[in-house]
């Protein structure tokens, strides 16, 4: 039986994407991932079967189960190890079965366009979810956050500042892409600020 390749496609312009990613691409049957992902891929998903991940993972499950002779390829956004799908494939499919290839994060390449270093940063996700990012960047940390429609840049900054913490904000919007678009204010200016954020990254260094 074949192994499900996981593979990180990077923060979605084709020239992140790593020469051995490339070479599963094109050796898959198969190539299964968010409808924007595929798509970018344009001519080296040319001839191959393609699936898109709605909301209903339990069919998804079953149809690669049902394909395990095929060379199968989930595609992920940035890397794979990063707020992606490797647990939900881990409760699905034995570790043995999987061959995971990382890609570079949007974070990753968030922290080097705006010319930080991210070792000394706590890096978490409010996409659909909560984390305390206030402790760490109380104790003089930088954070870098994933976000949503729900926790905007403005959202953030609000509670960072309702919370006495000052700083720079950076919005990283579609990264890599030709229309990238870096945002950098006070954390004052971002909580007024009348925009709606594209999919972003953030990060704030404390002042
Ligand atoms: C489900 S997470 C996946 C993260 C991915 N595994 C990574 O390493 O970048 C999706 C979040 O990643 C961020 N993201 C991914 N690609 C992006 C891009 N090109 N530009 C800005 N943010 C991006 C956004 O915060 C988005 O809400």
């Amino acid at each position: 039986m074949e192994k499900i390749n996981i593979l990180g496609l990077g923060p979605g312009n084709k020239e992140y994407i790593l020469p051995i990613t490339k070479k599963y691409i094109k050796k898959s049957d198969i190539l299964i991932g968010g409808r924007r992902n595929i798509e970018s891929l344009g001519t080296l998903a040319e001839g191959k079967e393609m699936r898109y991940i709605d909301r209903y993972l339990d069919e998804l499950t079953l149809y690669i189960k049902e394909n395990r002779d095929k060379k199968i390829s989930l595609i992920v956004s940035g890397d794979s190890g990063f707020y992606s799908m490797v647990p939900f494939m881990k409760k699905h499919f034995e570790i043995k079965d999987l061959n995971i290839i990382s890609g570079i994060s949007s974070m990753q390449y968030m922290f080097s366009t705006i010319g930080y270093s991210y070792e000394d940063t706590f890096i978490a996700s409010v996409h659909g979810r909560e984390c305390d990012y206030l402790t760490p960047i109380k104790e003089g940390k930088k954070i870098g956050l994933l976000t949503d429609n729900k926790t905007t840049p403005q959202v953030l900054a609000r509670n960072l500042l309702e919370n006495q913490i000052k700083g720079t904000i950076f919005v990283g919007e579609r990264l890599s892409y030709d229309d990238e678009r870096i945002t950098r204010m006070s954390l004052e200016d971002m909580t007024d600020l009348k925009i709606i954020f594209e999919i972003n990254v953030v990060v704030v260094i404390p002042s």
